[in-house]
């Protein structure tokens, strides 16, 4: 080989690499409507025929991403083979019917166009069987074991005119490397969320110990129409809820705009994020751009003075959904510029040489923006290997009925992967992190 064919071998290496090093945020899938990776045709066709299956009913919403791999032997040796798992949820929130399955993960059909698989099942969808997942909102996914924590609302329909009070609202825990087995299915009294009103909306766990060596002890869980904080102590197989008015509810903010067009957003307490040292719990309403703490062992027992103990942190950049922690800043949308941004609690702790719970949120940078394809962001998580997957849905048109679902601007729904050099707050810190932040 010639050194000049050589040399422009390895220029022609050289640009291949930064082609495929993503400088942005790369969609991974896209849909116009939701469908599935049905039985066979004519389990579609009846569907459709029946109600059972209306497109234009759901979105794609929320997000959780696994990174696992297959260990097996064979005559050549041991094998890793790495496989990534993302799971989405279609809330069954603005009808009854119309949406077979609400959890899901997401896979490519023989043409190439993304669809749901249900997960587990199909059997578990079953709407008015209480064993069943009736209205999956939320995910939380340890990276650690591929286990599943997902909420389900347990009523259907409930941002309809007619909501479907079905079964109680519950946690269910699938093993996800295990095939999907039931680790748990725990329904809460009606006394802690409620049978006909509850919205429970997003979730974090909370393993204590950093080091993650003793598994999850708590689940925190928003509850957007009651305004509260619900709590489900692993250990001891109980639960209880924390409320306050003013940080869990709406304020000036409660307008927003997009694209020009005001909407009237008046939704309480919903997305919320835990610290990767464990120690506090962040979260904030969709009618508010502000950013509260508390610190988890006033969650971790039930009867404390939560109101006493919150804490404003700052004001976000725009109001959001979903957000999520990972070792170094907090992730979240911001809905008025069709964009994500992270708050760098990291540089902020130093700069203000404070701790966690006196930081004041100041560093807020964008990390994308798009106004076609990012137009609502709805949820976001992060996997262990430095990458930020999150959901945009346009759920500012769809709750206003003004949603193309036939195509004519688009696709409606993305799922986003971005590179942000940071990982999921479940992931154990890595020496290349460098100095965690500290906190006392
Ligand atoms: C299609 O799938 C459904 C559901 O699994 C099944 O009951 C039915 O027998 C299948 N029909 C055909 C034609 O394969
Ligand atoms: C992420 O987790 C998967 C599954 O446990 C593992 O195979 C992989 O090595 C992990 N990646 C890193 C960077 O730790
Ligand atoms: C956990 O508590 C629920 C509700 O109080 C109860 O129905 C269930 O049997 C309990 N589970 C275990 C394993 O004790």
């Amino acid at each position: 080989m010639t050194t000049l064919r050589r040399s422009f071998l390895s220029l022609w290496a050289l640009c291949l690499a930064i082609t495929l090093i993503p400088s942005h945020a790369e969609v991974i899938h896209e849909f116009v409507t939701i469908d599935y990776e049905w039985p066979n045709s004519t389990a579609r066709a009846q569907s459709l025929a029946n109600g059972d299956y209306a497109p234009k009913t759901g979105v794609v919403s929320g997000i959780q991403v696994y990174k696992g791999s297959y260990h097996y032997l064979s005559f050549f040796g041991e094998h890793d083979v790495p496989y990534t798992t993302i799971f989405v949820t279609v809330p069954r929130t603005q009808a009854v019917k119309g949406i077979p399955s609400g959890l899901n993960t997401v896979v490519k059909d023989a043409n190439g166009k993304s669809v749901l698989r249900p997960y587990p099942n199909w059997a578990a969808q079953k709407i008015g069987d209480c064993s069943a997942l009736q209205l999956p909102m939320s995910m939380a996914i340890d990276p650690n074991t591929g286990y599943l924590y997902v909420i389900d609302i347990g009523r259907v329909g409930i941002s309809s005119p007619n909501p479907a009070n079905l079964c109680p609202a519950k946690l269910v825990v699938y093993d996800t490397v295990g095939g999907g087995s039931t680790i748990l299915s725990y329904e809460f009294p009606d006394s802690v969320v409620s049978r006909t009103t509850n919205y429970l909306n997003d979730i974090v766990i909370d393993y204590v110990n950093p080091e993650g060596t003793g598994g999850v002890k708590y689940a925190y869980m928003t509850d957007t129409l009651t305004r509260s904080l619900v709590v489900y102590d692993f250990a001891h197989n109980k639960s209880w809820a924390y409320k306050d008015p003013v940080s869990m509810g709406t304020d000036d903010d409660v307008d927003i705009t997009i694209h020009g067009i005001r909407y009237r957003m008046d939704v309480g307490i919903n997305g919320i994020a835990m610290s990767p040292t464990f120690n506090y719990l962040y979260y904030s309403s969709v009618g508010s751009k502000k950013l509260y703490q508390v610190p988890t062992w006033v969650l971790r027992t039930p009867g404390n003075d939560f109101v006493s103990n919150t804490r404003l942190v700052g004001s976000k950049k725009s109001q959001g959904g979903g957000m999520v922690f990972g070792h170094k800043g907090l992730f979240f949308g911001a809905l008025e510029y069709d964009a994500v941004y992270r708050w760098d609690i990291e540089a902020d702790i130093k700069s203000q040489r404070v701790l966690e719970g006196e930081v004041v949120m100041k560093t807020q940078v964008p990390v994308a923006q798009n106004w076609q394809t990012m137009q609502w962001t709805d949820a976001l998580s992060l996997d262990n290997e430095s990458n930020l997957y999150f959901t945009t849905n346009r759920l500012q048109k769809f709750v206003t009925n003004k949603m193309d679902f036939d195509g004519g601007e688009g696709a409606n729904f993305r799922i986003f992967k971005y590179n942000v050099h940071d990982k999921s707050y479940l992931s154990p810190p890595s020496p290349f992190d460098g100095p965690e932040v500290v906190i006392g």
